[in-house]
């Protein structure tokens, strides 16, 4: 009998990634191969060489995937790939792939919203998600607040005008002359430093919606008028600004949208200074806080697999078409 597993794949934006996840979401394998040492260089991501690289890099993850798992495909009930929002090409080498290897193995393939996948990576492993909860995603494509009745009932609340904040890291990791994906490199320069600067808190006081792009504009600013500013103060500087507009922001969709739990999700979800400052704020109001372990805050296929599964339990069986854009609200 086949065992009740999902494969996930992942290539949406410049990692490629696969997994085994079961359907108590416990995560079987997850192999992630990133291209940051490809797209180092260019400051952001490349897609054709994103492309490209996919290319190469998914069927080995796939193999070791099955592989560290010690399952075969005779042990798949379904393969969930995401479909989309990402770059096109990317999400073209996933999504063939798994459609080949479907048709191949007999097994049915379920296209997958990646925002949905990181909406479900704070329960791989462990369940740590308490409804109705608030999320606020933060990674390099999107930067929103949204509300979660259920794995499946989610509408948005708040979202960027501009530019996302792990996009403002990355442009402000490049603009002190370090390399990509600057999330972290920013997050290590700010240990070192003070928030000196006063850097604009775009749009705080107004409504559930954020702006960045101000923000990166005062940093490009800055550099170019105090060229002897210490990078460590200017990342203090910057991660202090984020910090201030993310807290407030979920704080108020907090109070009106009544919820037993923040849920803080995304690549950006990873630093350190957020996880900090996303602790005290639930402290505060006394919700709890749900995020994803560490290594699955940035994108990875184990969330695919897992949200994938909220798919199989609807009955579901959501398009292959790779596409560029797709809401959190679309399943
Ligand atoms: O979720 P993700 O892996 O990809 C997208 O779906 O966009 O997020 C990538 C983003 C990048 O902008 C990266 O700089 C940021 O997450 N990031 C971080 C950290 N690790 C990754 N930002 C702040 N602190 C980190 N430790
Ligand atoms: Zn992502």
């Amino acid at each position: 009998m086949a065992r009740e597993l999902i494969l996930g794949i992942e290539s949406s934006c410049d990692d490629t990634a696969a997994a085994v996840v079961d359907e108590d979401g416990n995560v079987l394998s997850s192999v992630i191969v990133s291209q940051a040492s490809i797209h180092s260089f260019y400051g952001g991501v490349y897609p054709e060489l994103a492309s490209r690289a996919h290319v190469d890099k998914v069927i080995p993850a796939i193999s070791l995937a099955l592989e560290e798992a010690g399952v075969s495909h005779s042990d798949l009930r379904s393969i969930g790939v995401t479909r989309g929002p990402g770059l096109i090409g990317s999400l073209m080498v996933g999504v063939d792939t798994a459609r080949a290897l479907g048709e191949g193995w007999g097994v049915p393939v379920l296209g997958i919203n990646h925002l949905r996948g990181h909406l479900r990576s704070a329960d791989l492993n462990e369940r740590r998600v308490e409804y109705p909860a608030t999320i606020l995603l933060v990674s390099g494509g999107h930067t929103f607040l949204a509300y979660m009745r259920s794995p499946r009932d989610v509408r948005l609340v708040g979202s960027t005008r501009d530019d996302s904040v792990g996009e403002a890291y990355d442009k402000v990791a490049r603009m002190l002359g370090e390399g990509y994906p600057g999330g972290p490199i920013v997050d290590r320069l700010a240990k070192e430093g003070t928030a000196v600067f006063n850097l604009p808190r775009p749009m705080l006081r107004e409504g559930l919606d954020f702006s960045f792009s101000g923000l990166k504009t005062a940093v490009r600013n800055l550099v170019a008028v105090r060229p002897e500013a210490r990078k460590e103060d200017v990342s203090a500087s910057f991660v202090d600004a984020c910090m201030e507009v993310l807290t407030v922001k979920a704080a108020k969709a907090l109070e009106s949208h009544p919820s037993r739990c923040l849920v803080v999700v995304g690549g950006v979800a990873a630093s350190p200074q957020l996880r900090e400052s996303a602790q005290l704020l639930c402290e505060s109001r006394g919700v709890s806080l749900s995020l994803p372990p560490l290594k699955w805050s940035t994108d990875n296929a184990a969330m695919i697999a897992l949200a994938a599964w909220d798919y199989v339990h609807a009955g579901a069986a959501p398009g292959l078409a790779p596409v560029a854009s797709l809401s959190i609200e679309s399943f």
